[in-house]
Order: C-alpha cells, then structure tokens, then sequence
C-alpha cells in the first residue's frame, strides 16, 4: 500500500492542512486521484512531479480543502459587527476607511455575507473595503462568479436572498452591488499575507483553524495578531474560541459572536506555548482576474427594512427558536437555552434546536450536555455537517481523539459528496 505520510508532511508545510483532521484515507485518495489524472505510473513517480510543478501542487491542495461554507454562517458575528465597528460612537455613515479581511474567503459566502450585513446597516460604500482571501483557486473562481445554490443558503431567514440575489436557471446570482463591495485574492494563510500592507479593523479567520495541529495554528494567530490593528476585532468559528483566549485575546463576549480583541498580553509577539514559527517568506498577493460572468442586468435594490437575519426588525413575532438565538448573541444563555427547550416541547425533536442548545451548553461550559445535545441533532440529521464537527472538536477537546476523527471523516465525506 502507498506510504501517504509524505505527502501528508507536504501538505501540512505547505497549507498547513494537519491530515488527522480529515482522515489519511482522504489524503490517499486525493493522492490516487491526482496521480491517475497525471497518468503516472506510481506514488514516487508523482512525488517527483509534485517536487518539479507547482501547479501539480495545487491541484493536490484543490483536492484535499473542505471548502464547506454558507451565507451568514453563524449569524450572530455578523449581526455583531456594524455594533462593534460603531462602538466609538460614530454612526455607520460617518464611517471612514475601515479595513476587512476575509480569510480563508472559500467560494465568497462569507465575504459577501459581510458587505450585506454592513450594507444593511447603512454603511455606505466608500466607508469600507473588503478583502477575501483564500489558498483555493477553484474556490475563488467560484466567488467571482457568484452564482450560489441551494447549499449555500442555509437556516429560515433567507429574506437577504430575495433581496439581494436573482434567481436564474445556474442557481442564485448575487447582485452587482454586493460583489463589488469584495476584492478577492489567492493567498495562504501561512505565508505572512499581506505583512507589509495596512491593518485590518476586522479579520473574519474561521473554521481554517481546525484543520491545523496545534503549532501551525500558533503561527497562524501570529500572522492574525500582526494583521490586526491595536483596536480591531478578530472573529473565529464556534471552535476556535478557546485558541485565542491562549493567546492573550479578549473575547466581546458576545457568546454566538466568537468576536475578540487583542488584549494587554496579544499584543506581544509572545507565543504562550508552541515553540517559535519558522520564518516564512512574504510573498505578494496575486489578484485574481475577474471571471468571465456576464453581468446580466441587475435589478434596482429596493429597500426593505428584514432583508438581513436576525440584524432588523421582523414584521411579525419572533419564533421561539429566532427568540432563543437572540438571547444567546445577548449572552443570555440560561433563557436560551429555556426557549431551545420551550420549542422542543411544543413542537417536538429538531435537529437544528439541539444543535443550537448544544452551542449554548457549550458557551456554558457544559460540556457532557452540549455532546448529548450534538448527538440528539446527529441522531435525527446524521448529516448535520455542523454538529458533526462541533461534536468532534469537542470529543477532541476531551481527550477521545478516534471519536473525533471518525465524526471528522463522517463531516468531509458529506462535503465531498455535495460536490461543493
Ligand atoms: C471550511 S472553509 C471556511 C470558509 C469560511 N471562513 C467559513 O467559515 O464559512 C475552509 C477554507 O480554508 C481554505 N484554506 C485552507 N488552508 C488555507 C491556508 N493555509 N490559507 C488560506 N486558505 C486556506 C480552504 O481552501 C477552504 O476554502
């Protein structure tokens, strides 16, 4: 059988991707898959190929990345940032030069989900720019396109898709005055991007960090903190949390937000546990060249005031389930969690409300309650693509790292069966 462990040693220099977070058995495909494609007659062959091609070397990292992603993905970080970039009492329109990055940006869902939430808000165009970042090329191509489908739009409140999207035979095209709010490069997280340009105000880094072993994701943070400016906000995913409170960061503590700030001790360049990060090259961004997309027509945005999730208004009363989600972005986390429970009584099993009273149990620090509840979500929604992962990261977390890496395989089988 193929020896897979170099390849897997290549991958982590070069993406940083630690192989146990997806399985061997994922590398060793992509290996094959590659190595057919190449029509090479065997594994050293293709190495020496890998070593004389750096295209050849993206394609193997095109084949191993989880591009896995959605329109405002935990929606409460975004309903959280035009709150946090208006905290020096400066309202939205008065708002100048604020700087943005998304990364890793995937196929744009998060990118755009941010130019809508801070549109939304009433930030206007030259207040801002956004960046997004991302080391797939497949992926990004797709962002540029901007044609989404039904995977990408995830949850009840999808009314930011009528507004902000038209309907065509490919799937959901976003409109023009979204797109151009985002300018999308290929980049790696791990090659200090970006090192000699200005700082950010917010840096969206999340669900990347999971697919790292414990010292890359301490070099990762380093380049976050030097990207960051003194006063900005850094957001990770619902995982990632704990990393950067070892970091000396200061959580918002805006609990479904996973928003934080630099404190006294971030600030260093201090690394509180992995030994020092090797020196890496800083290597210039590469903008991506526009797809070729024809700009159909787009329709004249007409404002109406619950476009967004969970950031305006709704018309009618909130649903138990919007209340509880309110309440724990609130950092209300004991009435949300009664609400979770309020809605499982009155309208039985859910696996989207045991997911979310996972989250809160979680935020809780309870974390035998927030695994049953993760397992009660998988149990009715074996494909539950988030509780699968939130379940394994906290089954690592405790120590039972086989569980976690069979839920792991589980997770990247189900994104490599959606073809995303
Ligand atoms: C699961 S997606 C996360 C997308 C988005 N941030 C979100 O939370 O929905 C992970 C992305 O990380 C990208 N990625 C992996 N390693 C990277 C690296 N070293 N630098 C930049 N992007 C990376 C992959 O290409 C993939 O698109």
């Amino acid at each position: 059988m193929m020896d897979v462990a170099p390849f897997e040693q290549l991958l982590k220099q070069t993406m940083g991707l630690d192989a146990a977070s997806i399985g061997s058995a994922v590398v060793r495909r992509a290996v094959q898959e590659r190595l057919a494609a190449c029509q090479l007659p065997d594994a050293q062959a293709y190495w020496e190929r890998l070593g004389s091609s750096a295209p050849e070397l993206q394609e193997l990292i095109e084949a191993v990345v989880v591009p896995e992603t959605w329109f405002f993905r935990d929606p409460a970080s975004f309903a959280a940032l035009a709150r946090l970039l208006c905290e020096d009492g400066r309202p939205p329109q008065a708002q100048t030069g604020l700087r943005l990055l998304s990364v890793p940006c995937s196929t744009g869902e998060e990118p755009y989900s941010l130019a809508m939430a801070l549109l939304e808000a009433g930030f206007p165009e030259s207040a801002l720019r956004i960046d997004a970042v991302d080391i797939s090329t497949r992926a990004l191509a797709w962002a540029q396109r901007a044609v989404y489908g039904r995977n990408s739009f995830r949850g009840s409140d999808l009314a930011f898709r009528d507004r902000y999207f038209v309907a065509t035979a490919g799937g959901h095209s976003l409109v023009d005055e979204v797109r151009r709010w985002v300018q999308f490069r290929h980049g790696n997280l791990l090659d200090g991007l970006m090192a000699e340009a200005e700082l950010y105000d917010v840096i969206f880094c999340r669900n990347v960090l999971i697919y790292f072993d414990r010292a890359t994701q301490d070099r990762a943070i380093a380049v976050l903190k030097r990207l960051l400016k003194p006063r900005g906000w850094l957001f990770v995913g619902p995982s990632e949390t704990a990393l950067l409170s070892d970091h000396g960061f200061v959580s918002a503590k805006l609990p479904l937000a996973f928003a934080f700030r630099k404190g006294p001790a971030a600030g260093s360049e201090t690394k509180p546990r992995a030994a020092r990060a090797p020196t890496v090259p800083v290597r210039t961004w590469t903008p991506v060249a526009p797809a070729p997309f024809p700009l159909a027509a787009r329709p004249r945005l007409v404002p109406t005031p619950a476009a967004m999730p969970r950031a305006a208004a709704p018309a009618e009363a909130p649903s138990a389930i919007d209340r509880a989600r309110r309440l724990a972005d609130q950092g209300h986390l004991a009435d949300a969690a009664a609400h979770c429970e309020a809605h499982l009584r009155q309208h039985g099993p859910s696996a989207g409300v045991f997911h979310l009273l996972g989250l809160v149990r979680d935020a809780s620090g309870n974390e035998e309650d927030a695994a049953e509840q993760y397992r009660k979500a998988l149990y009715l929604e074996p494909d539950h693509h988030e509780a699968l992962i939130h379940l394994a990261l906290l089954l690592r977390k405790r120590g039972d790292e086989a569980g976690a890496q069979r839920l792991q395989r589980r997770a990247s089988r189900l994104h490599q069966g959606s073809g995303a």
